[in-house]
């Protein structure tokens, strides 16, 4: 069972008889009691108190010691795609092609982290679509000896949500609703090399989904995979070194974008004056006021 917040309300997803994904309320019609604390059985999520059990699509199969007919919770729509189940939180069901999250080809996952952050998704967003902090934020980490550079620039196409950093070898991408893939040339892990990801012989390739989980929280989904040191991922505790990594990363972050939303909820802009580095930000900004103002053709879409 895996339980997760979508737009302040409490889903979870199980797996049904068939073995496919399944997305419900995770909150029993008897007594709102949530389902995730009791258990599957038979591919059904069985609630801990009186043991009512669901199947994927919502309807009570089984009410021991009582009985009442036509009971059901909300279930949505699950597709499995890449390793993630993606879900649809609302009522049609878009006919668009979910983009693909694989790792480009030659490159191993090596590891999956899944964080609860107590951001705001935009405020992560914002976050993740900026690299001229990583100098001046993530001084114990990554970035730790960069020099500042006199000018830092995101190029991209005019109309674009992906491009890459100058001066730095990482290439980046805004896709929507809400992931950031990133491509950053290497020489060793936490080590960046060269101008250009082509000019570098080693990659090390994210992905962040940043579920909106409620006003002020974020379900974060990190993937790290790499296109060398195959090997690696075999080597015993290596995923704990790397979430130890990402941990010390997201930390450098999170103390200044709580910090953010604490003055953002006071009223502050969060955006008051954008600069040439800002520019991913900006129109990840642009496509999501789009969205919230409920246009049709959304901006930096290709269709
Ligand atoms: S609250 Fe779930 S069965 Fe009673
Ligand atoms: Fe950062």
């Amino acid at each position: 069972m895996v339980p997760f917040d979508c737009f302040e309300e409490p889903w979870v997803i199980f797996r049904g008889k068939d073995s496919r994904a399944g997305c419900v309320q995770n909150t029993c019609a008897h007594r709102a009691c949530p389902l995730h604390l009791g258990s599957v059985t038979d591919g059904r999520i069985q609630c801990p108190y009186h043991g009512w059990e669901y199947a994927t699509d919502g309807v009570c199969e089984k009410m021991p010691s009582t009985h009442l007919l036509n009971v059901h919770i909300k279930a949505l729509p699950c597709v499995e795609q890449d390793g993630l189940i993606w879900v649809w939180p609302g009522n049609e069901i878009p006919d668009a092609p979910l983009p693909s999250l694989a790792p480009p080809s030659g490159f191993n996952i090596h590891a999956q982290i899944v964080m609860e952050l107590p951001v705001e998704h935009g405020l992560l967003l914002d976050n993740l679509l900026d690299l001229a902090h990583a100098p001046f934020t993530h001084t114990s980490t990554f970035a730790k000896g960069w020099e500042i550079p006199s000018f830092v620039k995101f190029m991209t196409p005019a109309a674009g949500l992906q491009g890459y950093w100058d001066p730095y070898p990482i290439d980046m991408e805004f896709c929507p609703p809400c992931m950031v893939l990133s491509t950053i040339g290497i020489s060793k892990p936490g080590k960046i090399e060269g101008r250009s990801t082509q000019n570098c012989s080693t990659h090390l390739h994210q992905l962040h989904v940043c579920i909106p989980s409620s006003r002020q929280k974020t379900r974060l989904l990190y993937r790290m995979s790499l296109d060398f040191a195959p090997l690696l991922k075999h080597i015993p505790f290596m995923h704990i070194l790397w979430r130890h990594f990402a941990d010390k990363v997201l930390n450098e972050d999170l103390r200044l974008v709580i910090g953010q939303q604490d003055r953002m909820v006071r009223g502050a802009n969060v955006w008051n004056l954008p600069v040439s580095y800002d520019k991913l930000g900006i129109r990840y900004r642009i496509w999501r006021n789009a969205v919230e103002d409920g246009q049709k053709q959304l901006p930096f879409s290709e269709s």
